[in-house]
């Protein structure tokens, strides 16, 4: 083993960590296991880019609905699990309570081997509570009991029932498919590093996933879709918006929703999801939010030369469909727990300890003083 610890790169940029055969992010091109971003978001449900992750290869007919099947069977949440987030106070961040909820799960999950098959079991079992958890707390915040799964609707459908108990339109059905089709997988972003890193110690799937969601409730990640729908709510016009953007660069402030750590050219995701900011401005009559939106980012674009990544036309769509904005990275979440699944799934069948090294910048080696001395 090398002792060498001379290249150092700050915030791991440009270091290949690992190898994966999952998704390969690059200016060019964003696929997940070899297909096109563009064409799953045009042509696949979510379920069906689970699989593709989870499986390596696009499911059958017959094996989607027995995917589904296995989703649907898992959606209930156990008694004990309500009751914790019944008991989670009030103004505890959405973000948290998940995190603990899926801890929790964690503990009724039977399977207790770490092969292949019970990894995909559990998989299957965090992919169907997410939903469940933060539909059950939106539920519990509202004074109303859970309720309970109504079968034979896709993934996204299920979670607006279950959390806002209607059918969904078509429109919110497919828009939320999609957003959750662009945010599945991501190769190692920071969250997906934290999941294969606490893999690496054989730590199991449930404390992976919980790794994870505490990585991706930081606003430079996941919590980015929030915060960039309370920048565009801060503006009545484009004007306002425009000023108050030149002065926040001039101050060498960040502005959330913007840059990526990979993209120079763009995000691929921002550039599909962004048409439905303006369809869904024109449909709820806000067509003034819009204008918001598209002046910020000219402004970062002149000033900057930075584009949008996906979480900035995100937040405003999820905005048009009503979603309370605190939900917004929790949906996040139940996206990428199919990417981090496969990442820590595949980190377990080839693991090696992920164990780097650090650049000493302390005191030199020195005398220990006694406490009487000092
Ligand atoms: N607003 C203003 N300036 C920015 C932004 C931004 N959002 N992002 C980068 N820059 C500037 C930096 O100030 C820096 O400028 P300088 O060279 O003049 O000092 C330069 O671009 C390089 O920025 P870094 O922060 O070094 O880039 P890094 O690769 O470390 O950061 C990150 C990537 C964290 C995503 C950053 O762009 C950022 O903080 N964006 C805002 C948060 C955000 O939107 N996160 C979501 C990421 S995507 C996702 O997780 C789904």
């Amino acid at each position: 083993m090398s002792e060498s610890v001379d290249t150092y790169h700050p915030g791991l940029e440009g270091v290949i960590a690992g190898e994966t055969a999952i998704c390969c992010v690059d200016q060019g091109r964003l696929l997940y296991r070899g297909y096109d971003i563009a064409d799953l978001a045009r042509h696949a449900s979510f379920e069906e880019c689970a699989f593709l992750l989870l499986h390596g290869e696009l499911p059958t007919t017959e094996q989607l609905a027995l995917f589904k099947q296995q989703i649907d069977g898992e959606r209930e949440l156990p008694g004990a699990v309500v009751d914790v987030l019944r008991a989670i106070p009030r103004q505890a961040p959405m973000m948290d309570v998940l995190r603990t909820g899926v801890s929790l799960c964690g503990n009724f999950s039977s399977a207790k081997s770490q092969g292949r098959s019970s990894l995909l079991t559990r998989a299957v079992r965090v992919l169907a509570a997410v939903p469940s958890l933060i539909a059950a707390r939106l539920r519990v915040l509202d004074g109303k009991w859970p309720l309970e799964p109504k079968p034979g609707l896709s993934h996204a459908g299920q979670f607006i029932y279950m959390a806002f108990g209607r059918e969904p339109t078509e429109l919110e059905e497919r828009v939320l498919n999609l957003t959750l089709v662009l945010y599945a997988e991501h190769e190692f972003n920071a969250s997906t590093f934290a999941a294969r890193v606490c893999t690496s110690t054989l730590s199991g799937l449930h404390s992976s996933v919980v790794a994870a969601i505490g990585t991706l409730k930081g606003p430079l990640h996941g919590g980015a879709n929030e915060a960039a729908l309370s920048l565009i709510e801060k503006f009545q016009s484009s004007a306002e918006a425009r000023r108050w953007v030149e002065e926040a660069l001039a101050h060498k402030q960040k502005i959330m929703g913007f840059g990526h750590r990979v993209y120079r050219n763009g995000d691929h995701r921002a550039f599909i999801l962004e048409p439905y900011v303006d369809e869904l401005a024109r449909m709820r009559n806000e067509q003034w939010r819009a204008e918001v939106y598209h002046a910020i980012k000219e402004t970062v674009w002149a000033k900057k030369q930075i584009h949008p990544n996906v979480d900035y036309p995100c937040g405003l769509v999820y905005h048009f469909l009503g979603f309370p904005s605190d939900i917004f990275t929790p949906l996040f979440v139940m996206a990428r727990v199919a990417g981090w699944c496969a990442h820590i799934i595949e980190q377990h069948v080839n693991n090696r300890l992920i164990r780097p090294r650090s650049r000493y910048t302390g005191a030199p080696a020195r005398a220990f003083v006694p406490l009487t001395e000092r």
